[in-house]
């Protein structure tokens, strides 16, 4: 299916047929399709100089004030913002960031990155070496050294390996609510416990918000819903709704320190287009349209309209499951239900999920209508029916 045009919430292909994007593409259409205002701001940069660099003295306007944009947008005090274009990056930079911060912590030997099985974390070798999903590696080994998997949920198998390599992690990565491996927010005092099992390990805590970032939790940052602050923040995809490529690494306070405390420190990584300016001008149209029309504050009423919806869905037997927080949300099929064929069904009543193994995701827009999250979810109670 070729799209060709978005407005909203809605997407149109080259037939002419109209979809309600309820993926927000890929996980990341905050402000939804069509904003011109982004558009212009982008072209007017590149009039002005499209692109320029950062390495050595160099910086722009624009990257500037995105950055302190982001940086009073997140939990921390003081941080410092690395930008670079895709959620990939951010992780691989956040990866080497924890390295890199023990060595000068004066622990070179803390070189092991613990991640959780399900998670995600993009493409590049250190995300794909990080993978919880197992299918995304197949057949791309060897991978990064000192990466380990661990259960998602059981603390105290989190525990046993900090235990077991004690004195040689670096850090814990950890989406705050997992996305693409099928939507599962943490479970009760999960991130906390995560928190305090990395003070007490010497570990640093990496939240990757490559999906959670700007706003999809009814917060800017899903730190802030949960209440747990981690060292190191990846983002991307909403940080531009989409409309540029862009992502980054917010650093926080206890990092920068260690970092800054040195003058002789050098963080020798960085990108051709780390802070491009047009992609930055996107960044901060698109924030200003999220603040301009409050888009973080739809997301109670989001979450109440899945909640309510799909839980109908659950009542009636026609899901197994139901999975989300604020505007992320899932269902389990039950045994025997192709997900296929409800994507399908989905897709020719006019509305865009995204399946997974066994399960429907939806991830909308946070400008997504009450009468178009009633006909996303009627879509997939249609397909379930049938
Ligand atoms: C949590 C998370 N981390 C990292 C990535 C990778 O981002 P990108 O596809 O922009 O490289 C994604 C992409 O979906 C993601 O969901």
């Amino acid at each position: 299916m070729s799209i060709v045009s978005g407005d909203g919430a809605t997407v149109t292909d080259v037939l002419g047929s109209v979809y309600i994007d309820a993926m927000a593409s890929l996980w990341y259409a905050n402000v939804g399709h069509g904003r011109s205002e982004i558009a212009d701001a982008v072209a007017d940069q590149m009039k002005q100089i499209a692109g320029f660099h950062t390495f050595s003295t160099f910086t722009n306007p624009v990257a500037d004030a995105l950055a302190d944009n982001v940086a009073a947008l997140s939990p921390y005090e003081q941080p410092r913002v690395f930008f670079c274009s895709s959620g990939s990056e951010a992780v691989d930079t956040a990866m080497k960031m924890a390295r890199v911060a023990q060595a000068q912590a004066g622990h070179p030997e803390r070189t092991v990155v613990i991640s959780r099985e399900r998670g995600y974390h993009g493409v590049t070798y250190g995300g794909t070496s990080a993978s919880g999903i197992l299918v995304n590696q197949a057949a791309f080994g060897p991978f990064l050294g000192d990466v380990v998997n661990v259960d998602p949920d059981d603390m105290s198998k989190m525990e046993a390996v900090l235990a077991e390599r004690s004195g040689e992690v670096a850090a814990v990565i950890t989406e705050p609510v997992q996305g693409a491996g099928g939507v599962y927010p943490p479970q009760d005092g999960y991130l906390a416990g995560l928190r305090d099992l990395c003070d007490r390990y010497g570990a640093y805590l990496i939240f990757d918000e490559v999906i959670t970032g700007f706003g999809r939790l009814g917060t800017w940052f899903a730190s802030q819903r949960y209440g747990v602050t981690p060292d190191l923040t990846t983002f991307a995809k909403a940080v531009t709704s989409g409309y540029q490529p862009l992502g980054g690494v917010v650093v926080g306070d206890s990092i920068r320190e260690l970092y800054e405390g040195d003058p002789d420190f050098f963080f020798r990584h960085g990108f051709t287009y780390s802070g491009h300016p047009s992609a930055c001008a996107a960044g901060l149209a698109n924030i200003a349209i999220m603040e301009r029309e409050g888009l973080v504050e739809r997301v109670p009423m989001i979450e109440r309209k899945f909640k309510d919806g799909l839980g109908t869905l659950h009542d009636r037997g026609l899901v197994s499951e139901v999975r989300g927080d604020g505007a992320m949300w899932a269902v389990q099929l039950p045994t025997g239900v192709s997900e296929a064929t409800v994507f399908a069904s989905m897709l020719a009543s006019g509305v865009i999920a995204r399946s997974l193994p066994s399960t429907i995701t939806f991830c909308p827009p946070l400008v997504i209508t009450e009468d178009q999250i009633d006909t996303s979810i009627g879509a997939l109670a249609s397909a379930l029916e049938s």
